[in-house]
This record gives structure tokens, C-alpha cells and sequence, in this order.
């Protein structure tokens, strides 16, 4: 590996702030990684950020993020702000020529992602690379899924569910915050976690979503903020259903509200010659039949995604030590940063964000037109991974 060390900073200190520092912290105690430095984590408050930098591992702290994507020392930006920062950042930070690690979704708005798009293509020739933090793609056992699919165990696939549930809004006193309202967030239950779901289907089959039918509703129209009662200007609940390439349908649910269900991410596939199941809440777990098999034969198998011989886990602990949520972030730093070193484009790349973004904009078109059957925008996708 090289001698220079990547000069990381990361910019907000919260939810994700936190997950992703720990993933900086110990990725390269289990991954043959680039040397990379925890330089400088950025927020708003001086104090209450110095004292998450020192928690987290973190050299120094800092208030501006453009003065801090400016320095030489700095060569990889990771960000962790909420949605409507995305794009501004970002491009910043690309034209600044730093990688790029955004999270999910990629913005908050089809013109933004397409901003942020242009930029990385146009910092990809200068070889600065981007990725957004669609983190479930570095689950072990999804990331089999793929395997087994993209090895036609599965045969045609025909028919995908995902459903993803939480619900921290069931409660009606539940306060106001930025995930709520939209100029901040963008869309609700859709863009924070139904994105996650439309991106598994398509990452899982290797197809892409051409039209989608979509119902949203907001269940509690007013919630607490520290001035009186607010209106929430985005959706509890999602519901759609995709037509997609290779003749695929598939259905997405997403809420908030699903009382009693924490942070449960649950995955069907069903093909010609076999089927998948996965709830994240299992997260080492992947449910499989072959139905090549004599029927008096045929049935789930439950196999423990544990393995050596199982993505990622080679590095981890010996077999049966099962992993966590936490892991999937530093999976997704160890395969950001090989890409940075070897040069290559990681994957999801800006444009992969773009056209998730593009299949959310389509459900939320259908869903204020009655549900009607609406055409995602692929308009120059094709060529834009090229
Ligand atoms: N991959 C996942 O599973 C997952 C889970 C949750 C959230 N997310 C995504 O991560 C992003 C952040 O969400 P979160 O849950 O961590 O939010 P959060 O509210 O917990 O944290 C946001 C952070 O951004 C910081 N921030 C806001 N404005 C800033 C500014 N001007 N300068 C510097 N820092 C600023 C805040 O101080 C805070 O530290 C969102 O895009 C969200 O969709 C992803």
C-alpha cells in the first residue's frame, strides 16, 4: 500500500456521524486498507463537536466545512449532514478535488443529484472519486444474494417484495425535526428508507426500475416543535409498485408508523428455479430454496452468512461469531477507499444515486396523479455510467 496517508473529514457528528467514524476507527484493523488519518470532524457547535471528535477518534474539530475541504492535507470527504447539505457539499468537495463519500439518499431534489452527477463525472477524469452510502449493499448476506442470483440459482427472477418498516412516528406527540419537513429532507419515509429498499432491488437483480405506481400518506399532519405545533411536509408511509427491465415486478413499503416493527428490512425474491428471503433484523441470516430439487425435498434453508467463504467475512471472526448493523459501514469504507487507491469507480456511484432518486420522483408524481402508472426518467442513464 502507499506511504501517504488519506487525510479523512467527516462532516456532521450524529447518527450517522457516529457510525461512520466508527467504521473509520477500526477498518483498517481488519482490512488490508490505504493508510488513512481521522483528521477533522465538522459541525455546528464548537464544543459539542470537540467533544464527539475525542470520542470518536478524530485529530481535530471544526465548524466550516469549506474551509476545511480547502486544506492539502485533507484528501477524502465523507458526509454525513442531512440531505439538503448534500449537494452543496459534495460539489464543493469534488471540485476541490477530494473523494467523495456521500450518504444516502443522494439529495433532496432531481436537479441537485443531477449537479452532484456532472460533478463526479467531471472529478472522475482527474481521477477523484464518489460514492454514495447505500449500506445494506455491504450486508454478507445480501451481498451473497447477489452472488447466488447473478449465478442464476435463482433462475428468472420474476418477483421482488421489500418492505421497510420502523416506527418511531407511530407516537403522535413524536416532535418535529428536520427528517419532516421537506426543504430539509426532501421527502419522508420514501427518500429516508424506501430509497434503501428500490436501491436493494435493483443492486440485488441487476435490473433497473422503467415505471412505478406510488400512495403516500402522512397519518399526523402537525407534530411538536419548539415554537407550537408545525405541519410535517412529508410522508409517514410509501407504498409502490415497479415494473422493471428483464420483465421484473416488484412492490416497496415503507413507514414509519408500523407499530411495533423497529428497523425491520425485509427482502423476497422469487425466480423461476428458487427463492431468497432476508430481514435485516437477521442480518447473518439468508433464507434460500432450490426448487431445482425434488418437491418432497424442497424448503427453506436457513444458511448463517458466517463463513469465510462468505463476502467480508474472511476478515471478522471465526465462524458463527456473528456480526452487526455496525459492520456494514466499515465494509463500505474498506471498499471506498480500494477503489480510491485502485483508481476504479466504487460502486454505488453518483450516477446509481441519480436514478434511485429518479424511480422516488416517480412514485411521488403517480402518487399526487391517483396512483397512475408513471414513467421513470432514464433520460441519459445509460451513458451516464460510461
Ligand atoms: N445509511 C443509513 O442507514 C442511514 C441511516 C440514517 C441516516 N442516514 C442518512 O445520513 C444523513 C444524516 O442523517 P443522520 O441521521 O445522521 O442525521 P442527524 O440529524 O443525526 O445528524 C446530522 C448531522 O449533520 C450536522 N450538520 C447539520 N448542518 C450542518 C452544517 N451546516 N455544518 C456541519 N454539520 C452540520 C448536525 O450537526 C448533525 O451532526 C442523511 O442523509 C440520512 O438520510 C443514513
Amino acid at each position: 500500500m502507499k506511504d501517504k496517508r488519506l487525510g479523512v473529514a467527516l462532516i456532521g457528528y450524529a447518527f450517522m456521524g457516529k457510525a461512520h467514524s466508527n467504521a473509520w476507527r477500526n477498518v483498517a484493523s481488519f482490512f488490508d486498507v490505504p493508510a488513512i488519518e481521522q483528521k477533522v470532524l465538522v459541525g455546528r457547535d464548537a464544543d459539542a463537536v470537540a467533544e464527539a471528535a475525542a470520542k470518536y477518534g478524530w485529530a481535530e474539530s471544526a465548524t466550516d466545512w469549506r474551509s476545511v475541504i480547502e486544506r492539502d492535507d485533507i484528501h477524502i470527504v465523507d458526509i454525513c449532514a442531512p440531505g439538503w447539505m448534500h449537494a452543496e457539499i459534495a460539489i464543493a468537495a469534488l471540485q476541490a478535488g477530494k473523494h467523495v463519500l456521500v450518504e444516502k439518499p443522494l439529495a433532496n431534489t432531481i436537479a441537485e443529484a443531477e449537479a452532484m452527477t456532472a460533478a463526479a463525472r467531471a472529478a472522475r477524469t482527474r481521477g477523484v472519486q464518489s460514492m454514495v452510502g447505500f449500506n445494506y449493499r455491504r450486508v454478507p448476506a445480501l451481498a451473497m444474494a447477489k452472488d447466488l442470483i447473478a449465478e442464476g440459482r435463482l433462475g428468472t427472477v420474476r418477483h421482488v417484495r421489500a418492505a421497510y418498516l420502523q416506527d418511531w412516528l407511530s407516537d403522535a406527540e413524536s416532535p418535529m425535526s428536520w427528517r419532516l419537513r421537506k426543504e430539509t429532507a426532501g421527502s419522508g419515509a420514501l427518500g429516508d428508507i424506501a430509497s434503501h429498499a428500490i436501491d436493494q432491488i435493483q443492486y440485488l437483480t441487476g435490473q433497473s426500475v422503467l415505471e412505478a405506481s406510488g400512495v403516500l400518506k402522512t397519518f399526523v399532519e402537525q407534530r411538536p416543535g419548539p415554537k407550537g405545533m408545525e405541519d410535517v411536509t412529508v410522508d409517514d408511509t410509501a407504498w409502490a409498485t415497479f415494473w422493471l427491465t428483464g420483465d421484473m415486478g416488484a412492490s416497496v413499503e415503507a413507514s414509519r408508523v408500523a407499530t411495533g416493527q423497529k428497523n425491520s428490512l425485509q427482502i423476497e425474491v422469487y425466480g423461476t428455479d428458487g427463492a431468497l428471503t432476508f430481514n435485516l433484523e437477521n442480518l447473518n441470516e439468508l433464507n434460500f430454496l432450490d426448487a431445482t430439487l425434488p418437491v418432497r425435498e424442497q424448503g427453506f434453508r436457513r444458511i448463517l452468512v458466517n463463513e469465510p467463504e462468505h463476502p467480508y467475512m474472511d476478515a471478522w471472526w471465526p465462524q458463527g461469531h456473528v456480526i452487526g448493523w455496525e459492520h456494514t459501514f466499515t465494509h463500505q469504507i474498506r471498499d471506498f477507499l480500494l477503489a480510491v487507491d485502485s483508481g476504479s469507480a466504487p460502486s454505488p456511484s453518483f450516477e446509481e444515486g441519480l436514478q434511485v432518486q429518479r424511480v422516488l420522483s416517480a412514485v411521488e408524481e403517480s402518487a399526487n396523479n391517483k396512483s397512475t402508472l408513471t414513467v421513470v426518467d432514464h433520460k441519459s442513464f445509460a451513458t451516464e455510467g460510461a
